[in-house]
């Protein structure tokens, strides 16, 4: 297909440049102070008045005009104790939590992560989101854990459960490198290729009717822009490419098609701020695209740190709000609704390796540094209320703190990546992102 590493060059140039476009666009610096301040303090009402929150202020060249509708029946929440006109726009922290889906209404879904502790969260999610994915359990192994037995009875509850309450399910993910067991592989070409399609449609009819969206291919490209192969360092390889070569990504979504003719069809990957792999990524989809094979949208997982980092030759150093924008324009410019998939923002930085001592907790996890998560957050979901015409939906990996991939339970590092803390209460994170008045 012709996909490897063509334009590695002039990631730097494109870096620097995109790093200050970050920070002079998102306005947090100066120009909208009460919106600064509204998301800082986190208790304090500002303004509060019944006027619509995101339109007004969002729409003048954005796409964002539908906000109004669900900004403004939130804002309708907190509207009455306001000191009333200062700032039509500013949420008013005192006299209530506004839900984030309503506010986000006119833009697009409001999704989160769930694993089988979803019960322990229901009201928070069921308030604030309405979209979920399943974090594991609708996985290879999870779903087909031996050959021809499928076991549907955990997602079946977590579906149960979204659909019960109204809640869109993204199903994740059909055909990955990891969460698939090894039996998968063994054999011919034709046996994995029939393993590959019998599943794609055992478990899309499965769910056919309660899942409309599906990831079919998960994490196909590495960091330099070539296929993931089955030659990777250990845990990074893929099998499928080792039985079917490259032909198992359109493989993957003929057979998704066949299956369930109804479901939109997703590409899903990461580090897509990243030149490189936003080019390899755009390439390979524009290619399959002009081949005929059936591809609905592509998904952004947009899992974030506090800062980018510091490393050219890393890839988080290209982590920035314009790298990002730019990604979601030439994807959706070949045709594709773009989700944004699984977003998090860890506060821990790449490129700097965290000894037992400098983990964050609780107890020493700084206002300032959720304050800093706060503008980072506010300045991703500025750029996405920018582009709803293009973004279908936003998905959080996670609902709070308390229950995050990120924290790991080996060295007994957390983070702190999510809008909900430990406790369920919105963090200034939150605030900033249901705040539309920059
Ligand atoms: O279920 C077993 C449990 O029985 C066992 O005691 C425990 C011991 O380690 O492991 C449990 O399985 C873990 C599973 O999560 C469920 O908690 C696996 O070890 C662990 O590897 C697995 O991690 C998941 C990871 O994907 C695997 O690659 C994370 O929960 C999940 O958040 C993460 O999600 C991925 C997306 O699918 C794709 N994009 C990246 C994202 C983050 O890595």
């Amino acid at each position: 297909m012709g996909i490897g590493g063509s334009l590695s060059s002039g990631g730097g140039g494109v870096e620097s440049g995109g790093y200050g476009g970050e920070s002079g666009g998102n306005g947090t610096g100066g120009g909208s102070g009460s919106s600064g301040g509204a998301a800082a303090g986190g208790t304090s009402p500002a303004g509060g008045s019944a006027g619509p929150t995101g339109g007004a202020v969002n729409g003048g060249g954005s796409g964002g005009v539908p906000a109004s509708g669900g900004a403004g029946g939130a804002d309708m929440q907190s509207g009455g104790t306001g000191s009333g006109g200062a700032d039509p726009c500013v949420v008013d922290h005192g006299t209530g939590i506004p839900a984030l889906g309503d506010y986000y209404a006119g833009h697009f879904a409001m999704g989160a992560a769930i694993d089988t502790q979803y019960n322990n969260y229901a009201s928070v999610l069921t308030k604030h989101f309405n979209s979920v994915t399943a974090e594991d359990q609708m996985k290879f192994e999870a779903l087909q854990p031996s050959e021809g037995n499928f076991s549907y009875g955990t997602a079946d509850q977590m579906v149960n459960f979204a659909t019960n309450n109204g809640m869109a399910v993204r199903g994740h993910a059909l055909v990955w490198h990891r969460q698939t067991p090894s039996w998968v592989y063994s054999g011919s070409p034709d046996q994995v290729l029939s393993r590959m399609r019998n599943h794609i449609s055992n478990v899309m009819q499965h769910f056919q009717g309660k899942v409309a969206v599906w990831d079919v291919v998960n994490e196909a490209m590495m960091d330099d822009g070539t296929l993931r192969t089955n030659d990777e360092e250990a845990g990074q390889e893929s099998g499928w490419f080792g039985a079917l070569g490259e032909s198992y990504i359109a493989e993957a979504f003929i057979a998704a098609r066949a299956a369930d003719p109804t479901a939109k069809l997703f590409y899903n990957d990461y580090y897509n701020y990243h030149p490189v792999r936003r080019e390899a990524i755009y390439n390979m989809l524009a290619e399959l695209l002009a081949e005929g094979v059936p591809i609905d949208g592509v998904g952004l997982q947009t899992h974030l740190n506090l800062e980018p980092g510091t490393d050219p030759n890393e890839q988080s150093y290209h982590q920035t709000v314009a790298n990002l924008e730019e990604a979601i324009l030439m994807y959706s410019s070949l045709g594709l609704d773009v989700q944004i998939t699984e977003v998090d923002l860890s506060l821990y930085l790449r490129g700097i390796t965290y000894t037992s001592d400098m983990f964050y907790t609780p107890q020493n996890v700084t206002p300032e540094i959720f304050e800093q998560q706060a503008e980072r957050y506010r300045g991703f979901f500025d750029m996405f209320r920018e582009h709803s015409d293009l973004i279908s939906s936003v998905t959080f990996w996670g609902i709070s703190d308390d229950n995050t991939w990120l924290s790991e339970f080996d060295s007994g590092r957390q983070d702190f990546p999510l809008l909900f803390d430990a406790q369920q209460q919105p963090k200034p994170a939150f605030w900033a992102v249901v705040d539309f008045c920059n």
